[in-house]
């Protein structure tokens, strides 16, 4: 947007990526993100994202077939761009944590070492196989030989990033989207030019937005904290082209969050949240529970992405069979105050683009 242009919802980022509304389900590893979810962002004129991260390669193949039978409009797919070696240093320690929580929650300890499965190549293939028309990628950039492959098939790629530092490596790297990850968001932090002792990079959305649309020139998308037809507005009026929504659609209808997560949602505010390394081995920001406090108290520090991610598994699966939120991970941003119980997804999108018209048409 030029300076003195009046704010518009149809931003060029709606052609790019061939939607109504400049609105982005952000993909969520581990459940959320049900093709019924995407499929219904998308049918409402947003970008649903299936978040594919952890998905072994047919069940990521069947939620893809899934969403196109369920719409014929664009969707994308996030999977992260990171190394997936098994990395053991501190999983002894480690284990002392996690075992004491099995014994509370009736699960046997764990000794054994514990192997990673790194699917990357496989699902990249399978999203070239599927034709998914936007690839959306976290924790880094694809290798150069895949962004080739992508543009050579009309392929759109977005890429996250927490930096302006980590911004131009990604639109160097051929990113047609940036999406600017503020801290206020929910769920694993981005960041992946920062040394990983610490908890990524820490920058508001309300600060980094505007620095990076200042500093590429391919559009930038915000994602942190939005929640509602004002953040919406705000992310424009910074420069943004649109705005990347977590949160929100966690406890959307067609979510597939777990209800006791999605009632620890509704009951968290502002205050809830920590950024923590304790599920999966990376930052990222959560309600703080008892799993959380678990490692704050211990003084052990967890192992390393991905390995951290595995160990904690069998707990993050009782906890769920048990519903109990103590010891799932409960990622969320900032916002959840802001929270609605049980909106549909299409609802969601409406309300945001109703409320944001009228915002904008007062200022016209
Ligand atoms: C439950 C949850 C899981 C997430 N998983 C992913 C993921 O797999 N890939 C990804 O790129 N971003 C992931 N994110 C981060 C989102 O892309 C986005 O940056 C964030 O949700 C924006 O902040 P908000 O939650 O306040 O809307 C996740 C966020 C949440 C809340």
């Amino acid at each position: 947007m030029e300076r003195g242009e009046s704010l518009k919802l149809n931003t060029a980022l709606c052609g790019i990526l061939e939607i109504t509304y400049p609105i982005i389900q952000a993909g969520m590893a581990g459940g959320p993100t049900t093709p019924d979810l995407v499929a219904h962002v998308s049918n409402a004129g947003g970008l649903g994202t299936l978040g594919a991260a952890y998905l072994k390669p047919d069940d990521m193949r069947s939620a893809i077939r899934k969403i196109k039978d369920k719409t014929e409009h664009p969707f994308a797919v996030n999977i992260f761009c990171t190394e997936w070696d098994d990395r053991y240093d501190g999983v002894e320690d480690s284990q002392k944590v996690l075992n004491a929580i099995r014994k509370t929650l009736n699960i046997g300890h764990v000794t054994e070492p514990i192997k990673t499965a790194d699917f990357f190549e496989e699902q990249f293939e399978i999203m070239l196989e599927e034709n998914v028309p936007i690839i959306s990628t976290a924790f880094g950039v694809l290798p150069k030989d895949k962004v080739s492959l992508l543009k050579k098939r009309k392929i759109k790629i977005t890429a996250m990033v927490t930096t302006v530092r980590e911004a131009l490596i990604a639109e160097e790297n051929g990113a047609d989207i940036i999406i600017a990850q503020g801290s206020d968001a929910g769920g694993h932090r981005g960041t992946f030019q920062i040394e990983p002792e610490s908890n990524g990079a820490l920058i508001g959305t309300f600060s980094l937005v505007p620095q990076v649309v200042d500093s590429v020139s391919v559009p930038v998308v915000a994602a942190g904290g939005i929640m509602d037809s004002r953040g919406l507005v705000a992310a424009l009026a910074l420069g943004a082209q649109g705005v990347q929504m977590g949160t929100a659609f966690l406890t959307t209808v067609e979510s597939g969050a777990h209800p006791a997560y999605k009632q620890a949602l509704i009951h968290s505010n502002e205050e809830s949240t920590v950024i923590t390394k304790a599920f999966s081995g990376r930052p990222a920001r959560g309600i703080k529970n008892e799993f959380i406090k678990a490692y704050d108290v211990s003084g052990i520090s967890p192992a390393d992405f991905p390995t951290q991610n595995t160990l904690t598994g069998d707990i993050r699966r009782k906890a769920a069979e048990q519903n109990n939120p103590e010891y799932l991970s409960l990622w969320a941003g900032q916002g959840t105050r802001l929270l609605r119980n049980s909106p549909s997804a299409a609802d969601l999108i409406k309300e945001l683009v109703t409320g944001a018209e009228q915002i904008l048409s007062k200022n016209d």
